[in-house]
């Protein structure tokens, strides 16, 4: 068992990249912090339903085409993909929430699962260029305050030829359907930490990923998105 709670990286830390951050910024990234540990206790029960109905084929779907050894996971959350991981890939895990953590850290205890566990954020990830061959999100672009940003930093700790695995809800394209997605933002943003009106795709390609598959898994909104670091 290697679980290890480490600490985010401070501004002066050789990798992280919080010191360039603006303000606002860290100020958006504490608050999405604070909700993530306040619904730490609940979140496993609030997504109960949609997990067995829907979710737990979806991240099946994804982790067939992890390439490991050394996977990356981002917003690790309580732990919902430790299942799938794989013996013999080292496997690194991150949040941003210390309390997320802490259920990632007890689920990957009862699985008896391989993973250093450590805080951090996408946005500045505490490691150094090349590090990884794949690394996965599941619903966590949603909550990023700057997607892109944290895409970069994926891409920068990527090996040239790496993957990036991402299972995601989006703004769908049907006119009414995202006029509504659009109007209902800021409150879902509020109670649940996620914008549901997202460009996760576009955001992938402004980061500078070059997009291999994109699969629509329910509707247009949620997506199984495949890209490569060139
Ligand atoms: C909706 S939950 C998804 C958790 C998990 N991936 C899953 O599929 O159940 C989003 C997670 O992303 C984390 N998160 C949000 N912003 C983050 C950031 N900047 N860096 C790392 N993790 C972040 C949250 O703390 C939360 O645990």
């Amino acid at each position: 068992m290697t679980n290890q709670m480490g600490t985010a990286p401070d501004a002066t830390s050789e990798h992280g990249r919080q010191g360039r951050q603006s303000e606002s910024l860290l100020q958006a990234t504490e608050r999405t912090r604070q909700r993530y540990d306040r619904l730490a206790r609940v979140f496993d029960r609030m997504e109960a339903g949609v997990e067995s109905r829907r979710m737990h084929s979806w991240r099946a779907a994804l982790w067939e085409h992890v390439r490991g050894p050394r996977v990356l996971e981002v917003g690790v959350g309580t732990g919902k993909n430790i299942p799938y991981y794989r013996e013999g890939w080292r496997i690194t895990a991150i949040d941003l929430a210390p309390r997320m953590l802490a259920q990632a850290t007890r689920r990957a205890d009862r699985e008896h699962a391989r993973v250093e566990l450590r805080l951090g954020d996408v946005q500045a990830l505490p490691f150094p260029d090349a590090s990884f061959d794949t690394v996965v999100a599941t619903f966590v672009f949603c909550s990023v305050p700057d997607p892109v940003l944290g895409l970069q930093e994926v891409l920068r700790v990527l090996v040239p030829g790496g993957q990036l695995l991402l299972l995601e809800h989006v703004l769908s394209r049907n006119p009414i359907l995202g006029r509504i997605m659009n109007i209902a933002n800021p409150v879902v943003v509020r109670m649940m930490g996620a914008n549901i009106n997202r460009e996760t795709v576009r955001n992938a390609e402004r980061a500078g990923f070059k997009l291999q598959r994109v699969d629509d898994l329910w509707r247009d909104i949620v997506k199984l998105i495949q890209a490569e670091r060139l």
